[in-house]
């Protein structure tokens, strides 16, 4: 990741979804993350199972394009010690250790190609960064859908576990990694413009 916000006094660019997001058709293309968003994401977020956050079409956004352009879900997990530590590389606990998890993420099919996929990326790794300031959170993990949505992961410096019995590929990325690219952000809340490595 070279370059990435600074989160400092950071105004996310995403809303917690409302029923009006769930009935839009929203349309990313996988049938899986449309069905969840369509009649289940309201109901996980309310019951605090799974916060889903929305980033809607803006005034300066085209008309055509869909109401909701895309949405992500955060929740909390954990990972077994030794993959952890397999990933960073250093000992640690032998309990299992918490992380985020990003458990979907998708972009409507319209509007795909036009960096949403990204901004809600790293809306949702600014969200883990600030929950890590208040709670112990190793990292943010995610569950790749297919060989292409784990390309789009490893773009912002996701790992592959090596561990082949994991299913669908998860990948992580080290909350240390998100740190240091925060901080060390060019530009303070330049939410637009941001590049993948
Ligand atoms: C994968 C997805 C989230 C990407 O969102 P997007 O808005 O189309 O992507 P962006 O325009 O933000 O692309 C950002 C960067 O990632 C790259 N990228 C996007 N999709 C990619 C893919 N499938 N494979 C490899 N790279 C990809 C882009 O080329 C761009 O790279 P660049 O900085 O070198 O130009 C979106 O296509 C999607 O929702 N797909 C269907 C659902 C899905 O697979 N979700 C993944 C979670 S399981």
């Amino acid at each position: 990741m070279k370059r990435v916000p600074n989160l400092t006094g950071m105004v996310s660019s995403t809303v917690r979804i409302e029923p009006a997001d769930a009935s839009s058709q929203f349309r990313s293309g996988v049938h899986a993350l449309d069905d969840y968003f369509a009649r289940h994401a309201v109901k996980n977020d309310r019951d605090g199972i799974s916060t889903a956050y929305v980033l809607r079409r803006s005034e300066a956004d085209s008309p055509d394009w869909p109401p909701v352009l895309g949405y992500y879900t955060l929740s909390m997990a954990e990972l077994a010690s030794p993959l952890a530590a397999a990933v960073l590389g250093r000992k640690l606990p032998r309990y299992p250790l918490p992380v985020a998890l990003i458990g979907r993420l998708a972009v409507d099919g319209r509007v795909q190609g036009h960096r949403v996929g990204e901004k809600l990326l790293l809306d949702a790794l600014g969200r883990a960064f600030d929950a890590a300031t208040r709670l112990g959170c190793l990292g943010v993990i995610v569950d790749a859908k297919d060989e292409r949505a784990g390309r789009f992961y490893a773009k912002y410096d996701f790992v592959e576990f090596a561990d082949e019995a994991l299913w669908p590929r998860r990948m992580f990325l080290a909350m240390s990694t998100i740190r240091e690219a925060f901080e060390n952000a060019e530009t303070p809340d330049a939410r637009s413009g941001l590049t993948a490595s």
